[in-house]
Parts: C-alpha cells; structure tokens; sequence
C-alpha cells in the first residue's frame, strides 16, 4: 500500500489510566492514596503543521476538531480536554505549533479507570516534544493538567489521577501524600494473586454526578471543623458534625489509615489483610461516603463469589470500575481484566505504536 512520505518527525506518547488501590476521595482532602499505572491509555500521534491551526482527531470516537494554537477557545466533550491542555501549556510558556494530533486509547471512559489524565499526559509530553522544549517537572505537569479538568472541563477533580499518570514507576504502586505531594514507590508482589478490573456498566460522569456534591460536603465540614483539609480534622470531633458531614468526614479519615494499613500489608506480603483492606475502603465508600450504586453493588458481590479476597469500587464513585484482588487460583468472572502496575507517561519510539495508528 503505498505511503505518503513522511518529512517532519511524528511524535507519539502515551499516558497510562489507573487503578488507585486504596484511598478514595482522599486527594482533595489532604489525605492519602496508592494508585499504580496500567498498561491500558491513551496514545497521542502529533505530526508538526505549518501555520498555527491544532487539527485533533479521536480516531475511536471518529470525531474531529480544529482550532488555532494560540487562541484555542472553548468546546464541549474530549475537545475541552486538548484545547485545555494547549491553553495551559502555552500559559506555562511552551510554545505550541501547528499540529495534527491524533487520538487513540483503550481505557473506556467513565469507567473510573481516567482516560481523561491519560489523555493529558500523552498530550503534554507529546506537545512539550513538538515544541523542542524540555520536559518540566512531573508534578508541575499533573498540576497543570488538573487545572484542564478544573477550568476547561469543569470537572472538580483533585490531583490523584495526573500524578498517577505522570510519577507511577511499573512494579510498583506510589504512596502519594496530598498534603505534602510526597510520593513513595510500594512494590505491589502479588505472586499467583491476581489483581482484577471489572466494569460495572454504570457509567460515571463527574462533572454530573455527586462528586461534586461530595466535594462540597467535605469543604462545609472542614469549615464546621475549622480545618483548612478534612484529614487534619480531629476525629472525635467529626463524630459530632451533623449528618451527613460525620459520614463524609469518617470516610476520609479511616480511608487514610486504610491506606497505610496497605503499605504495611503490601510491604509484609500479607494479601489476605490487603483483601480485608478492600473491602473495608468498600463498606466505607458505600455507608459512609454514599458513593455505590446497585450496578456496582452486583459487580462486587459477582466478584466476591468468583473468589475475591477483597473487593471495592475505584475512581469518583457512582458508577465505573470494580478492582477486586484474586486468591490464587480463582477464576474472576467475564469482562474482568488483569491489571498491573506499568509504567507512567512517556514518549513511545515508533516499534511501540500501536499498528492501528502507524498503518495510517
Ligand atoms: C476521581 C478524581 C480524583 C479522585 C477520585 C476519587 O478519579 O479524578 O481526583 O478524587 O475520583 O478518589
């Protein structure tokens, strides 16, 4: 078949989706998580243009948009994501050129697995690498693409996803303090124990669910406490708080020393007491936080059956994924897929492309 020749250099990147072990809804508070990168993300192909039009095209939803560089304007859906990440990066001092920009991925959306930060980071490194510039810190580039989610897409999101795709290292799960962004790398040795993913067919939508509403509960408590972040509120005095701000606040704080409770347990090589873990951060989730719904409740009693040793609902809640931890030897049910932890971020060299963007 023949080929159009190629002159510039294509670029290509990829971010990765995630799976955040334990500590839900704890990025915001100032709390604790333990999020490792998948193998499954979003691939970006950028190929310079002259003149300064972006030319964006989502292959999968075969979808396109266009916009200029350096005026990128508003839009709706997987658009807002790419005109905000130029935005911000331009901001930052990066100077975008003309490009046509290619998307593929196979984190499904809304699955609460975030194919939005996997989005972001692919497009960051792969725009930051068409710019000649060199790569500026992680965690500033995670800040920078949850301000996309804050101020393009609308999506009240904290920084959990951004620094999971951007600062993840494979083997490994990363401790992230919120309050400090301190990371520690956990190496995740599940031996025959497997780790599963299982949508529940619910999709979430953030910016249209009660994560929101949740996120507002959690600052009206921190006012009620007089703390400026949930996790450094005193316990016993979040047990007097009304309800449903006692809930909320109980969450957030055993979900933090869940999350330690892990790395101890990860660190020992005790997988039944990570299993318990799981279903505790579950329960707190469901009773606490009110953040299940029925599909999701089905999902995790099939894989309780199927012989989880611990399951519990990831990302915003209200829908999207099921992670469950597998004894060994037990079969999960259909659909469910292994997950383990890869690598984050990073420029692709053109053997690694996927086959379906290079035959293009
Ligand atoms: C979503 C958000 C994250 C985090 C989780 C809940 O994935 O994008 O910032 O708040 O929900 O832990």
């Amino acid at each position: 078949m023949p080929t159009r020749p190629r002159l510039r250099p294509v670029i290509r990147a990829f971010g990765p989706g995630r799976v955040n072990l334990i500590g839900e809804h704890t990025d915001y508070n100032g709390g604790l998580a333990l999020p490792f990168a998948i193998d499954r993300g979003v691939t970006v192909e950028a190929e310079p243009l002259d003149g300064g039009e972006i030319r964006a095209e989502a292959l999968d939803l075969r979808e396109t948009d266009a916009f200029a560089a350096d005026d990128p304007g508003r839009a709706g859906g997987w658009r807002a994501f790419v005109r905000g990440t130029v935005a911000e990066l331009r901001t930052a001092g990066v100077q975008i050129q003309g490009a046509r920009l290619v998307f593929t991925g196979d984190v499904p959306q809304g699955s609460g697995l975030s194919s939005s930060a996997a989005l972001e980071a692919a497009l960051c490194l792969a725009l930051i690498a068409v710019a000649g510039a060199d790569e500026p810190d992680r965690t500033e580039l995670a800040k920078l693409c949850s301000r996309v989610e804050n101020d393009w897409v609308g999506a009240e999101t904290g920084l959990l996803d951004q620094l999971a795709a951007l600062r993840c290292e494979p083997g490994a799960a990363l401790r992230i303090d919120f309050a400090t962004l301190a990371l520690r790398p956990v190496p995740l040795t599940l031996g025959d124990w497997r780790l599963v993913t299982l949508e529940s067919g619910a999709q979430h939508e953030h910016a249209e669910s009660g994560y929101n509403e949740r996120r507002s509960e959690c600052r009206a408590a921190c006012e009620a406490l007089g703390v400026a972040q949930l996790a450094d509120a005193d316990p016993e005095a979040a047990e007097r708080l009304p309800e449903p701000l006692r809930r909320r606040a109980r969450h957030v704080l055993s979900e933090n020393e869940r999350v330690d409770a892990m790395v101890a347990a990860l660190e020992t090589g005790d997988l039944e007491q990570a299993g318990r873990l799981l279903d505790a951060s579950h329960a707190s989730l469901r009773d606490d936080y009110d953040a299940s719904v029925a599909a999701v409740e089905e999902t995790v009693a099939a894989l309780r059956h199927a012989g989880a040793a611990g399951a519990r609902m990831v990302g915003g809640g209200f829908g999207g994924s099921v992670l469950a931890l597998m004894l060994p030897g037990a079969e999960p049910p259909e659909g469910s897929v292994e997950v383990a932890p890869g690598a984050a971020a990073r420029l692709l060299s053109s053997e690694a492309v996927p086959t379906r963007i290079r035959r293009r």
